[in-house]
């Protein structure tokens, strides 16, 4: 049976140690992942976490080698990828940090980049779409975008704490997050303390 890949987007919004520790998770478990950044997700990935990071490649260090052979970079011009069309078959896609740009763009089927088509290809197919948008406080153009694509079918998880799992640390706190958002994405043997766990 063929393998089905994760689609993991990376836009340019707040929240990059999110993405690595998602995409440390999935490449850990196994999973393949085609992973796309747009140009201000580098900009903001090399701000926030390091200059290393200001090129694709950069996320692919914070990787055993290992898990970097589960790992396809994409290029957000190249609509000759493979995820640019519904006939490549993937377990769906997640848009991590999701910017109010790149959420606006998918939820008027704006495709002018690869990732933005991804995203369009995973709700026309029908598949497992989750949208992790970062911005605060919402305004209704965000508010209204993020309900037209609930409304597709899209799941919108934004990435908020869960204060009452008593976490000890920020990276804790993301940890938690991450794995409770590719839940979402119906990734399985995700062996994590949940509430009521002792
Ligand atoms: C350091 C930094 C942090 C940003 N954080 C956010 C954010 O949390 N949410 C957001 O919608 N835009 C944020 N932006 C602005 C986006 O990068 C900008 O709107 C851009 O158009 C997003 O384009 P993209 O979706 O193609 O990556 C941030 C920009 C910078 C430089």
């Amino acid at each position: 049976m063929v393998k089905r890949p994760i689609v993991l987007g990376v836009s340019g919004a707040s929240g990059i140690t999110l993405t690595l520790k998602a995409l440390r998770r999935l490449t850990e478990l196994g999973e393949e992942v085609h992973l796309i950044l747009t140009k201000d997700a580098l900009l903001t990935a090399a701000y926030e976490v390091g200059s290393d990071l200001g090129r694709a490649e950069g996320f692919l260090s914070h990787l055993s080698e290992k898990q970097r052979e589960l790992v396809t970079l994409v290029k957000l011009k190249d609509f000759t990828a493979r995820i640019a069309s519904g006939s490549f078959l993937t377990k769906g896609m997640c848009i991590l940090p999701c910017s109010m740009t790149s959420l606006a763009a998918v939820a008027i089927g704006l495709s002018d980049n690869v990732l933005r088509r991804a995203a369009d290809v995973t709700l026309k197919e029908r598949r497992p779409l989750v949208i992790v948008p970062r911005e605060a406080p919402l305004n209704a153009i965000h508010l209204e975008n993020m309900l037209k694509l609930t409304q597709m079918g899209a799941v919108i998880f934004p990435p908020v704490p869960a204060w009452y799992m008593q976490h000890q640390s920020l990276s804790d706190m993301e940890e938690f997050m991450v794995n409770r958002i590719l839940e979402s994405l119906n990734i399985e043997d995700l062996d994590y303390k949940r509430w009521g766990d002792r």
